[in-house]
């Protein structure tokens, strides 16, 4: 059985099936091992890490509670989803660091990283498998944005499928959902990492990052129409009380108003260090509660093709 464990939680004895985390932060070469010395758990332990996950059948069983609020997983199947949904993350978050980082500078963004990590995403996403959306709500600090985007591109695809647009779109979605907050690396990092509340004149430089984001990808000529949408518009609301156009009903496309419902649920869900995590069932309800905000039929089908 795999399980998804804290680094302070490791002990001797645990069997290592993968390390979840920036390689920089990965304290070993090997990638699956067993514990068998106490200055590998050491290691380990002050590593910075974001989470373990062990293989209770090879090595021992944790003895405090799973880091994770799913039901650990019971069947081959579950421990495939896992595994695969792991290695995606793996997989995507170099590319988009490497966009991320790009724009930071104001540099070109290499898109096709972004058309590579969806693909993968996509496939993770195939045969029904909510593995990676479990996965991604459990967010370290330095590891938020990028967990942030892929759960946000996974969601999108996710919602994209059940509402039957057709993959092409749907793969745009996803990287829309990837790049959707790319503006906010030309926000400067105090005001965007302030944990305390911001005053108007911060507020007013964190809306601006849709409309940085969609310069930063406009002027490429490279990035489709449905990304240039969901960059700009993530923010906008039904109601036309959002920003940064007050657009309104119709004149929100069906890609950004998925991009809407799927950014503000993994927002609420994720499990982050100094905030209770929302059930799922608490985020529809109180996102049901929101008039005007999301469009609701598509909310419907959002939770609905969750089972929640
Ligand atoms: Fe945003």
């Amino acid at each position: 059985m795999l399980k998804r464990i804290k680094p302070t939680h490791v002990r001797l004895g645990m069997f290592v099936e993968a390390i979840e985390g920036s390689w920089i932060d990965h304290p070993f070469w090997r990638k699956q091992f067993r514990l068998e010395r106490a200055t590998d758990v050491e290691k380990l332990k002050s590593s910075n890490v974001s989470a373990v996950i062990i293989n209770t059948v090879k090595g021992l069983d944790v003895t405090v509670p799973s880091l994770s609020e799913r039901k650990a997983p019971s069947s081959p199947r579950e421990n495939a989803e896992l595994k695969r949904a792991v290695q995606t993350i793996e997989l995507a978050k170099p590319m988009i660091r490497e966009m991320f980082d790009n724009a930071r500078r104001g540099g070109i963004v290499p898109v096709s990283y972004a058309a590579q990590a969806v693909e993968h995403i996509a496939t993770c996403m195939n045969s029904g498998s909510k593995a990676l959306i479990e996965v991604t709500r459990l967010k370290s600090r330095d590891e938020y944005t990028f967990l942030h985007s892929i759960a946000v591109s996974a969601l999108m695809v996710h919602l994209a499928r059940a509402v039957d647009l057709n993959e092409e779109t749907a793969c745009d979605v996803g990287m829309g959902g990837l790049l959707h907050d790319i503006g906010k690396m030309r926000i400067p990092r105090k005001v965007l990492n302030k944990t305390g509340p911001l005053d108007e004149r911060e507020m007013r430089l964190i809306r601006l990052h849709p409309s940085h984001g969609y310069q930063l990808l406009a002027r490429q000529g490279d990035v489709s129409r449905v990304i240039l949408d969901i960059c700009l518009h993530h923010h906008e609301r039904i109601d036309g009380r959002g920003y940064p156009k007050g657009l309104s009903g119709e004149e929100i496309s069906i890609p950004v108003r998925i991009s809407s419902i799927c950014d503000v649920y993994d927002a609420l869900t994720s499990v982050r260090a100094y905030k209770k995590a929302w059930s799922p069932r608490d985020a529809a309800r109180f996102m049901l509660e929101q008039e005007g905000q999301f469009d609701r039929r598509l909310l419907m089908q959002f939770f609905h093709s969750l089972s929640i």
